[in-house]
């Protein structure tokens, strides 16, 4: 089997990892922000630390060169979520996630027009199976065919990538091509805890199955020596 190519250039390689702060404080998040220090240049802020004073640490990560994900997965009537995404990429932000609904996907777009803005469409949460599907009232869908379904309207709509699972990132990439991202959580560097994550891979393995972007939250934020585990894996991408 041919895998995707999925050439790093070395100017951008620390890009490549998103660090995920999932911590419940600012004070927290700017420690280990400082910690890492120029090992890492890529920050995604979800719920958690959002909602607790996340927006304003954004903003200082923004301040500092840093780029910022924001994990805020939008969904809402399409004036709401367009007016959103526009004061998201005022902030400056790099990545924002939304829901993949095509009203949400299509306000998300217009409302990141003439910013610099990426767009990352969430298409069937990982911790739902066809099971949940069927509970939430989409059957007779599977899960496989609801990511199918709307990683392509994603692509039709221009929402410039999709984040999903290192092992759907082949058949994602199949529907999206290849000039829209795919960013993969669920990484774990060799001989750390997999934790709740079920189908995890190693960082190289993730570029290798054609993830633009990696998220890690956990070895990283619980390391002991945190900014050394960035670089572990920066390396690990650059074997890749
Ligand atoms: O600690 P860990 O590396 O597992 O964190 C992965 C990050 O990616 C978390 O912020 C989590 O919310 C996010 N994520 C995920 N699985 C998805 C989508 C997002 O783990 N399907």
């Amino acid at each position: 089997m041919s895998l995707p190519t999925n050439p790093v250039s070395e100017g951008d390689i620390r890009d490549k990892l998103i660090i995920g702060l999932d911590l419940p404080s600012v004070e927290e998040a700017r420690s280990i922000v400082e910690r890492i220090g120029d090992a890492g240049t890529f920050y995604k802020i979800g719920y958690q630390l959002a909602y607790a004073g996340g927006f304003e640490f954004a903003r200082e990560l923004i301040g500092q060169g840093k780029k910022v994900f924001l994990d805020l997965k939008l969904h809402d009537i399409g004036n709401t979520v367009e007016e959103g995404v526009r004061s998201v990429a005022r902030l400056g932000a790099t990545f924002l996630t939304v829901h993949a609904y095509p009203q949400t996907m299509r306000a998300a777009v217009a409302g990141k027009a003439g910013s610099s803005l990426k767009i990352l469409a969430v298409t069937v949460l990982t911790s739902y199976d066809d099971n949940d599907l069927t509970e939430a009232g989409y059957a007779p869908v599977s899960a496989a065919d609801l990511v199918a379904r709307r990683a392509g309207q994603a692509r039709d709509l221009g929402v410039d990538g999709i984040v999903c699972a290192a092992p759907e990132a082949e058949r994602v990439r199949s529907l999206i091509g290849p000039d829209r991202l795919i960013v993969t959580p669920g990484i774990r560097p060799a001989g750390t805890e997999a934790g709740d994550q079920k189908r995890i891979v190693t960082p190289a393995e993730g570029i290798r199955l054609g993830a633009n972007h990696l998220v890690v939250a956990r070895p990283i934020v619980k390391a002991a020596d945190p900014r050394a585990a960035v670089e572990a894996i920066v390396r690990d991408i650059a074997n890749a």
